[in-house]
């Protein structure tokens, strides 16, 4: 049985998760979407609202299931008992992240936890939860982006524009 984990801020889930989760779900057995609470990034959303995006974008897929985790990965993937974390690349540029993120989980779980890497649909390459914030906030069109009910939430967030400094807290620092 193989239980993974796809952490991730998902703030907000894009199709591109979607993507992910929809192909990884077909690989595993067990599907834990790990939503990270860290309040050092300042995210758009809280926690509850994300998970709760989340658990509706996957109601229809049996093996999925939805965690909100603080925390190091390591501690919550012993914690969900998954050996392994699925992550998504789009382009080389997240690489050097992804790899020191997969290089030291595998160095703090002893490892035990490995991370496999599923290269996102051409079609999602572009796509980032900070450039769906950048668009929102110039109200642009995030329609192609994000499922409508997603994208209604989001445009609600920048309805005063008062949350227009929020996307510069990504690591991205919003500049997508
Ligand atoms: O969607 P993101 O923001 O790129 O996801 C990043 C995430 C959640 C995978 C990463 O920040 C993470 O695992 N954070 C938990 C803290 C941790 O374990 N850090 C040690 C690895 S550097």
């Amino acid at each position: 049985m193989i239980r993974a984990i796809y952490p991730g801020s998902f703030d907000p889930v894009t199709y591109g998760h979607y993507d992910i989760i929809c192909r990884s779900c077909k690989i595993v057995d067990e599907l834990i979407v790990g939503v990270l609470n860290n309040k050092a990034k300042m995210p758009l959303f809280s926690v509850e609202e994300r998970v709760k995006m989340l658990k509706e974008v996957t109601k229809d897929l049996g093996n999925v299931k939805v965690v909100p985790f603080d925390g190091l990965l390591v501690e919550f993937a012993r914690q969900q008992k998954a050996r392994l974390v699925i992550r998504g690349l789009r382009a080389i540029t997240d690489f050097e992240y992804e790899l020191q993120i997969a290089q030291t989980n595998s160095k703090l779980s002893n490892g035990m936890l490995d991370t496999v890497f599923l290269t996102t649909s051409l079609e999602y390459a572009y796509l980032s939860s900070s450039s769906v914030k950048e668009i929102a906030s110039f109200h642009g069109d995030i329609s192609q982006c994000v499922p409508d009910f997603v994208a209604k939430l989001v445009y609600e967030k920048y309805k005063d524009n008062s949350n227009d400094r929020l996307i510069k807290s990504d690591k991205y620092g919003g500049v997508l």
